[in-house]
């Protein structure tokens, strides 16, 4: 069935409650399984689509960042959406992008925004945006349950700990993780992908393949040394290659459980990431 397109906040109301899946569009199937989860919790799965400005950083992608809204509203109702919310920059940000922006700089961030040293060192600002556009779309849907993938790692783990914070604010709002999903050759969905030339493709496919590695090592330091050493027989410039605690995310003193291998690599401008949870070693 179509999915009912909402543009205007004060049609949302009737949408309280439902699963939602908040995207900046660029949809693929890696969104399509969060669509798919949220339809098949019961709840009415209601999808967000909005490039956030605050987000992007002065060098980085926004005005590039790929927007495709009728092949997403495709993607949207073949996944089972119900909804789906098309903010404008004015209803997000009704005081103007400059002024979000000294907001954003203001939020109080979990631990896990600041201390990691991973996306939150490569990307300064860009967490104090994600929560602030999260914080703005669960206040105006006023979801049940929220589905993130677990391919951003990190941004998993500030939006549970900011929702955990303020449980009030988010009214028992429950934040459901859901499992990367990767083509056959292991390459992780991406609405970045669609910057990679064919040719690219291969080294792309570094990250998985170094995490892969890191699966089998028999050491943490071990670990961390093969996937560097993967990513740069691939041609790909490592920014972090680490293992890390799950929740956290801080360096592992010893033999502790959890831990994932977590990876942002370039291929030229092209920015990648990618994780995965390493085995306990023992
Ligand atoms: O993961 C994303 O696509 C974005 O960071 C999110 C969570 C939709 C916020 O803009």
């Amino acid at each position: 069935m179509t999915p009912i397109l909402i543009e205007d906040e004060s049609s949302l109301a009737p949408w309280a409650g439902c699963a939602f899946v908040p995207t900046m569009g660029a949809l693929h199937e890696g969104h399509a399984s969060l669509i798919r989860a949220a339809a098949r919790s019961g709840r009415p799965a209601v999808v967000s689509i909005f490039v956030n400005p605050t987000q992007f950083g002065p060098n980085e992608d926004f005005s590039r960042y790929p927007r495709s809204l009728e092949a997403d509203l495709v993607t949207c109702a073949a996944a089972g959406a119900a909804a789906v919310f098309v903010p404008s920059v004015d209803a997000m940000y009704p005081r103007g992008i400059a002024v979000a922006r000294e907001e954003a700089e203001r939020l109080a961030l979990p631990a896990v925004a600041t201390q990691p040293r991973l996306e939150d060192a490569c990307r300064p600002g860009h967490f104090a945006g994600v929560v602030q556009v999260v914080t703005r779309l669960f206040e105006l849907v006023r979801p049940s349950v929220a589905h993130f993938g677990e391919k951003d790692w990190q941004q998993l783990r500030v939006i549970t700990e900011m929702v955990a914070m303020h449980p009030t604010q988010f009214d028992g709002l429950r934040i459901v993780p859901e499992p990367t999903v990767r083509l056959d050759n292991g390459l992780a969905m991406s609405s970045r992908n669609r910057y990679l030339a064919p040719d690219q493709i291969e080294a792309a496919r570094g990250l998985s393949r170094a995490l892969q590695v890191a699966c089998a090592a028999q050491h943490p330091g071990t670990a961390e040394a093969l996937m560097h050493g993967t990513l740069e027989e691939h041609g790909l410039e490592v920014q972090y290659a680490v293992v890390r605690s799950a929740h956290a995310l801080l360096p592992v003193q010893g033999f502790e459980a959890p831990t994932r291998g977590l990876i942002a690599a370039k291929l030229g401008t092209i920015r990648l990431i990618d994780t995965m949870a390493l085995p306990i070693w023992r």
